[in-house]
């Protein structure tokens, strides 16, 4: 029977992990693993033909950890082989490209694709996952469409690190993978299961889902959830409610500060228009 648990090696301290990279076709999977494994940077794009495949050693505290990384393709052209890879992986680097908004929103498709393979949301507790925010450099800073506090709202709500990348210039890239191997490390010794204290929030779903919707909204109206012309009392009773949500004394999930200011921007400006 396949199991998540990596393979023991005869040495007791060390650990056989298995991690796989998903995210969109150009977003830098293959030149993040290549910066940290080989220190150099490809500004040429070589896509990757269905996976890559290699191995790395590193140390965590007294253990020697052996990685297979399963680098795959992004290109939905590739989906039949990616798949057959899903299954047995302890740790999952998401990527996306900070200057391309579309690569942000299919995480959550790349999330239900593996969800898909792996057969059920318990299989995927058990998985360290870290989303990386790449081409984060000076250079690219000019591009950028997806802030910082979009990506970590969406990466924390859901229990996932964030770190803030470039392969380019190899900022982040060293942090971000010791921070993995090390949570990894920290899963299989705790039997498995993803240790909640390291990447525990401090903050609800529902203020991660509101902060999102705020950050969407087409209008003021859309903003408060009401209905275009709706009353006073509709409108003040939406904004109560938006308020105690996200008040930033009381709420600390990235964007709440952005979101609650803007809420009442749209509730003033709604007010001054309705009789
Ligand atoms: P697929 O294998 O097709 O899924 O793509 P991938 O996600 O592996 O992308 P890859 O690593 O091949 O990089 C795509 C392009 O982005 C290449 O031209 C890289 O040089 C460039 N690139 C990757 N990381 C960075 C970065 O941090 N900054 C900048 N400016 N470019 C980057
Ligand atoms: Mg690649």
């Amino acid at each position: 029977m396949e199991t998540n648990t990596p393979k023991r090696r005869d040495n007791k301290k060390s650990l056989r992990v298995k991690v796989i990279s998903l995210g969109n076709a150009e977003v830098g999977k293959s030149c993040i693993i290549k910066r940290y494994c080989e220190k150099r940077f490809v500004p040429k794009y070589l896509a990757t033909i269905g996976i890559d495949y290699g191995v790395t050693k590193v140390q965590v505290r007294d253990r020697e950890i052996k990685v297979n990384i399963f680098d795959m393709a992004g290109h939905p052209f590739f989906y039949e082989v990616r798949n057959e890879f899903y299954k047995d992986s302890q740790g999952v680097l998401l990527v996306y490209d900070v200057g391309l908004r579309e690569s942000f929103d299919a995480l959550d498709s790349w999330l239900g694709e593996m969800k898909q393979e792996m057969g059920s949301q318990a299989n995927m507790d058990s998985i360290v996952f870290i989303v990386c925010a790449n081409k984060v450099s000076l250079v690219t800073r000019s591009r950028r469409v997806v802030d910082e506090g979009e990506g970590r709202l969406w990466a924390e709500s859901r229990g996932f690190h964030y770190f803030e990348t470039s392969a380019q210039s190899g900022e982040g890239i060293n942090e971000m993978f010791q921070s993995f191997f090390s949570s990894i490390t920290d899963m299989c010794e705790n039997g498995g299961k993803r240790p909640v204290t390291e990447v525990s929030a401090g903050f609800t779903k529902e203020q991660a889902d509101t902060i999102r919707r705020i950050r969407n909204s087409k209008d003021s109206w859309d903003m408060l959830g009401v209905k275009p012309g709706a009353t006073r009392e509709e409108v003040n009773k939406a904004y109560r409610k938006l308020a105690v949500l996200l008040h930033p004394d009381k709420c600390v999930a990235p964007g709440s500060e952005d979101a609650f200011k803007a809420v009442v921007n749209a509730r003033t400006s709604l007010l001054k228009n309705i009789k």
